[in-house]
């Protein structure tokens, strides 16, 4: 009984960890598909880590004034991402290699 308790954790604990990753990397991915057409991505990296999740808001629904193609669900994916996400950040930021 024991065992499969501490199996059960920890399969949940994998599955978390495993789908806090995914959901990462594929806001990342959508951020640079979404936020790399009309600027470079060096335009974006060089803002991460100095702003709070909601000034990051802010400048997403600005982008979307400018005409980037966003989904409400997608302002929010983003937003997020870019409030946690490091200058070296990748894939958004690995062509930069990194500064
Ligand atoms: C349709 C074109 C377009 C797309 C797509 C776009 N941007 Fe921009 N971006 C602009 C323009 C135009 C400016 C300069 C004017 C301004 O700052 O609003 C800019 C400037 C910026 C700046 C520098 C100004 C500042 O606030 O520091 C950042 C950061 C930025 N964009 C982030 C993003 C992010 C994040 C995305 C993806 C959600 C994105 N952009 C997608 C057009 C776009």
């Amino acid at each position: 009984m024991k065992k499969l308790v501490i199996f059960a954790v920890g399969s949940y604990a994998v599955l978390m960890i495993v789908s806090l990753v995914y959901a990462q990397v594929s806001a990342g991915r959508l951020a640079g598909e979404r936020c790399s057409g009309c600027h470079d991505a060096a335009r974006i990296c060089d803002q991460l880590g100095s702003r709070t999740p909601e000034v990051w808001q802010q400048t997403v629904e600005r982008m979307r004034g400018n005409g980037a193609q966003l989904t409400d669900d997608e302002v929010l994916t983003i937003s997020e991402y870019l409030a946690t996400a490091k200058p070296t950040t990748k894939p958004l930021c690995a062509k930069l290699g990194g500064k």
